[in-house]
């Protein structure tokens, strides 16, 4: 993927997108095989910081990375340091952090064995490296409705989204893939299972707040201008019932580093 399909999204993504991903990191972070408390824990692929949060929740002092700088940059007085760089190429030593988490990450790498070998060089032997991506198998004709409404008002699906969706996605997007990689990248104690993770989404306004706050749909509601961009949220909700329940479908990744 060349250029950065996230560096207008912060926004958006922080007040929507995570109303999805703050839930789904929770669960991952509940995950974590040992304590957190007082421990360096790097958060990769941090974005707005979805992940950060139930981390410094659970005490852990956070050092995160993104490629994006305008998502690290989302608030940054009020977040731990960070620094812009490659999942595959950390700027960190050996052994440096105690756990590393990777929420929806993976998927954008077209060599996630690298990303996920490059967390375990980090962690000291024995910490946690936990990552997510949604699970391939998982649809919904609900969000379907939300793209549709967005495609009647001219939305195109951008390139790199496409892209992303044949080629690297399918790499980790089960949990016999995850495990693979995640051995194959020499971590240790490799468990990936695929679960439904009630992320609270029930009524019509979150399900397109949350899918209009992707990637994806930034440059275009941003074109369209304030007044314009709610309407297309309007048609969205109304093509929607108003009760809906969005459990969406993910593979966690539950590994040791070695
Ligand atoms: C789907 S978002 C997830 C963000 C956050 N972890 C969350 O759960 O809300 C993917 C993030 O990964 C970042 N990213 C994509 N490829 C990356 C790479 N090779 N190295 C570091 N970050 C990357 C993007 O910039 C984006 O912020």
């Amino acid at each position: 993927m060349s250029g950065d399909p996230y560096s207008g999204a912060a926004s958006r993504w922080a007040s929507g997108a995570s109303l999805v991903y703050g839930p789904a990191a929770e669960a991952l972070v509940r995950r974590c095989p040992h304590p957190l408390e007082g421990r360096l824990v790097l958060d990769a692929g941090a974005g707005t910081g979805a992940a950060t949060a139930p981390l410094v929740a659970a005490g852990a002092r956070v050092v995160a990375v993104d490629r994006s700088a305008g998502m690290l940059g989302w608030r940054a007085a009020d977040r731990p340091p960070s620094v812009v760089a490659d999942v595959r190429a950390l700027p960190l030593g050996d052994d440096a952090v105690a756990a590393a988490v990777a929420a929806f990450v993976l998927n954008h790498l077209p060599d996630p064995v690298r990303g996920l070998a490059e967390l375990g060089r980090v962690t000291r032997r024995g910490g946690a490296v936990l990552a997510s991506v949604f699970a391939t198998d998982f649809r919904s004709a609900l969000r379907d409705r939300v793209d549709a409404a967005a495609a009647d008002a001219g939305w195109q699906v951008p390139d790199w989204y496409l892209a992303m969706k044949a080629d690297t996605v399918p790499l980790v997007g089960d949990a016999p893939a995850m495990a693979r990689a995640a051995r194959e990248a020499g971590l240790d104690d490799v468990a990936a299972e695929q679960c439904t993770v009630d992320v609270g989404i029930e009524r019509a306004e979150q399900l397109v707040d949350y899918r209009f706050g992707q990637a994806p749909f930034a440059a275009w509601l941003d074109a369209l201008g304030v007044r314009r961009a709610g309407d297309v949220r309007s048609a969205a909700v109304a093509a929607l019932p108003a009760r809906v329940a969005y459990r969406p479908r993910v593979v966690v990744l539950v590994a040791r580093a070695r």
